[in-house]
């Protein structure tokens, strides 16, 4: 993350002594990917942050596959996914590869019911979209307050709690993990790792921890660690948000759909143009609210193609797409390599002369094929894949919750 941010107190110098008030030394972490040589942190605990007093393994956590590998259009209903539940551990997996995976969960915000451990996934990045809710999250970075249309990027290795504002919206919560390292496009970047002007969003539109609490507490502290494919238990013997400053490059961030700027054309523009994130094996691209082509005889609605050498799937975060008849707010569509898609009957006609799209949706695209995890058959439309011609479908509209 390209952005200089510090919060507390840290000394002139690194590695040089850092007193406390009685005496003793502040504990220094160096916290970033790849080692030494990527993004990092500086951070300066009241407690080493390695006294762990007891360690053992939870579950196993590979994702299963639909046996059916059929190839055809797949239509998920996040709105029949299961409610309640931990927003780190409730998870429900959708597809996945080698490289990224798609979760949905859509946790407790009761006071009482929230995460009584702090999680950190070691195996992946987190990019998780709240389609709805606000809260806080909290890290040893300090407090990250998010609300609905945020992307939250919580890089591997950063310790974490969700707290949710129980007098907001029911949360819900689409989460990649990503094997690679979630970052901006490299194209929106010039050299010096600044956001180019063009770029649809810039450094002012970024949100950073704000707020550092430091806990000085003793006992049993129960943190969950997501590694080798698995949840990992370890108790430590102190609160783990006992950092009174950090400095670096390296720590959660957030960024709303709202503010990125689209890109509008004459006639229209590639899904590129809608790019937000990327990782290594997808991309992540936003569709937002916009004016329409301009051109009188613009098509706006998108043209049938063949996504060759990637798959595409679309988290649809309003129940309005231009392209699309019978899908809901919360609807996944996974369009796989092998197929041509397009727009649905009727919407490429009714899109002609149209002067903008309230459409908001989170597009996912992997490179390697991705596969239907075993959990999502049970939210699956499964006649989905014949919507192009059956017109029972084309007015399909699914009850919501
Ligand atoms: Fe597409």
């Amino acid at each position: 993350m390209p952005i200089y941010h510090t919060l507390g107190q840290i000394p002139k110098k690194r590695h040089t002594v850092f007193r406390k008030p009685n005496g003793g030394i502040y504990a220094e972490e160096l916290m970033g990917h790849e080692g030494f040589t990527g993004t990092s942190a500086l951070l300066y605990h009241t407690h080493p942050p390695t006294t762990v007093k007891s360690v053992k393994r939870l579950c196993e956590t590979a994702y299963e596959a639909d046996p059916d590998r059929a190839l055809r259009h797949r239509h998920f209903l996040t709105a029949q996914a299961k409610k309640g539940g931990s927003p780190t551990l409730g998870r429900t997996p959708l597809l996945f590869n080698q490289d990224i995976a798609m979760l949905y969960v859509e946790p407790d915000q009761e006071p009482e019911k929230q995460d009584t451990h702090f999680y950190r996934n070691a195996q992946a990045d987190e990019l998780v979209y709240v389609a709805k809710g606000q809260g806080v999250l909290q890290s040893v970075f300090g407090d990250l307050p998010f609300g609905e249309g945020d992307y939250l990027v919580i890089h591997r290795g950063i310790l974490h709690q969700y707290r949710f504002d129980p007098a907001g919206d029911a949360p819900k919560l689409v989460v990649f993990e990503s094997r690679g390292h979630v970052r901006w496009p490299k194209r929106y970047r010039n050299e010096f790792g600044q956001l180019k002007e063009g770029a649809p969003y810039s450094e002012r539109d970024i949100r950073v921890p704000q707020k550092l609490t430091t806990h000085d507490e003793m006992g049993d502290f129960r943190l969950v660690v997501k590694q080798y494919d698995g949840l990992n238990e370890m108790v430590l013997d102190h609160h783990p948000f006992d950092v009174v400053g950090w400095d670096g490059y390296f720590y959660p961030w957030a960024f709303n759909i709202r503010d990125f700027e689209p890109i509008v054309g004459r006639v229209h523009q590639p899904p590129p143009v809608h790019q937000t994130f990327e990782g290594d094996g997808f991309v992540v691209c936003s569709f937002c609210p916009r004016p329409y082509d301009f051109d009188p005889n613009a098509v706006p609605a998108p043209y049938n193609h063949s996504n060759v050498d990637s798959d595409e799937v679309l988290y649809y975060a309003s129940s309005e797409f231009m392209s699309r008849k019978g899908i809901e707010f919360g609807s996944v569509t996974h369009h796989p390599d092998g197929i041509p898609h397009g727009p649905h009957p009727g919407r490429a006609e009714a899109s002609i002369g149209a002067t903008h799209t309230n459409e908001l949706a989170v597009m996912m695209d992997s490179f390697r094929p991705l596969k239907v995890a075993k959990q999502a058959i049970a939210i699956e439309d499964p006649s989905y894949h014949k919507s192009w011609i059956d017109q029972q479908h084309a007015g399909f509209n699914p009850p919501t919750t």
